[in-house]
Order: C-alpha cells, then sequence, then structure tokens
C-alpha cells in the first residue's frame, strides 16, 4: 500500500490540573481507496478518569474531525461486555454490524465481539 493512502489523526486529552498528563487519547487509522475513506476508531481513558465525559468528549472530536477529512465510514471492534464503550458508541450512532463469537482474549477470558460502524456518507 502506497504511503500517502494511509495516515492518522490523533488526539490526546489532558488532565486539566497537570497538563502533562494524558488522561486520554483517541485515533483514526485512515485508509484510502481511490475516493473512498475507511477509518478503524481507538480510544482509551485512564481508569480513574472513566465515565465523566472524556470519552464523550474524545469521540465527539472525532467523529467532526472525521467529517472534515471526508471520512465514509468508521468502523470498531468491541468486547460484547464492554457495555460503557458500546453505550459511547452507539450515542454517536455506531452501530453493531456483526456479532463474532470467541473473537478475543481479555485478561485470561475468552470473549465475543461486536464489529461496529458508523456511515458517514
Ligand atoms: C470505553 C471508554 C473509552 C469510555 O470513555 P469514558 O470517558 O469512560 O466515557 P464517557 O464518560 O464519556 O461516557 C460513558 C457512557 O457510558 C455510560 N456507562 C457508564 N458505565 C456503564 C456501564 N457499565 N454500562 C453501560 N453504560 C455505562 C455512562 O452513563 C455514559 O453515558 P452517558 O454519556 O449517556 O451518560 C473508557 O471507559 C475506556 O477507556 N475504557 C477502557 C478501554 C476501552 O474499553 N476502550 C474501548 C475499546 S473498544
Amino acid at each position: 500500500m502506497a504511503l500517502q493512502n494511509f495516515w492518522i489523526i490523533f488526539f490526546k486529552y489532558h488532565s486539566l490540573n497537570d497538563q502533562k498528563m494524558v488522561i486520554g487519547f483517541a485515533y483514526l487509522s485512515i485508509r484510502c481507496y481511490g475516493s473512498f475513506r475507511s477509518a478503524g476508531y481507538q480510544i482509551v481513558v485512564r481508569d480513574d478518569y472513566q465515565n465523566k465525559g472524556v470519552g464523550t468528549i474524545l469521540t465527539s472530536h472525532i467523529i467532526h474531525t472525521a467529517k472534515k477529512f471526508r471520512i465514509n465510514v468508521i468502523r470498531l471492534s468491541v468486547l460484547t461486555e464492554n457495555t460503557r464503550a458500546i453505550k459511547l458508541y452507539k450515542k454517536f450512532g455506531f452501530v453493531i454490524e456483526s456479532h463474532h463469537e470467541r473473537a478475543d482474549v481479555w485478561r485470561g477470558k475468552i470473549s465475543d465481539v461486536y464489529h461496529m460502524a458508523l456511515h458517514l456518507s
């Protein structure tokens, strides 16, 4: 794949009290096929800052930026038991497109995975 057909958009979120501390980050890894642009989405928020709206802010920025870059679809994979992440994604319009049984391992346990997508155009 040619390098100009792949790029990454990365956001990090800093603590308001300690600007050196990153409390969350999110990125899109974008692939282009002609005029079609598909992005994979990853997000992580520090354990002690979860459930305080950081994931919502990061995801909102990511989607806003994806629209500016004319991304057609954002895709992600999530463990089916990760209800917090699924709630976050659904809030922004992501839909479950497929369910894969025993598709990943997390903390020593084999888990099912949803593939979710947000179609922007
Ligand atoms: C998933 C993750 C990114 C979400 O970020 P966050 O900052 O915790 O999310 P927010 O606080 O913005 O939003 C969480 C939402 O889930 C809801 N929620 C919290 N706990 C929940 C639970 N156990 N089940 C369902 N919903 C839950 C909250 O009420 C909130 O919804 P609301 O905005 O409608 O009130 C973060 O928790 C994280 O990094 N988890 C570990 C890594 C991970 O799972 N990454 C995603 C891999 S696909």
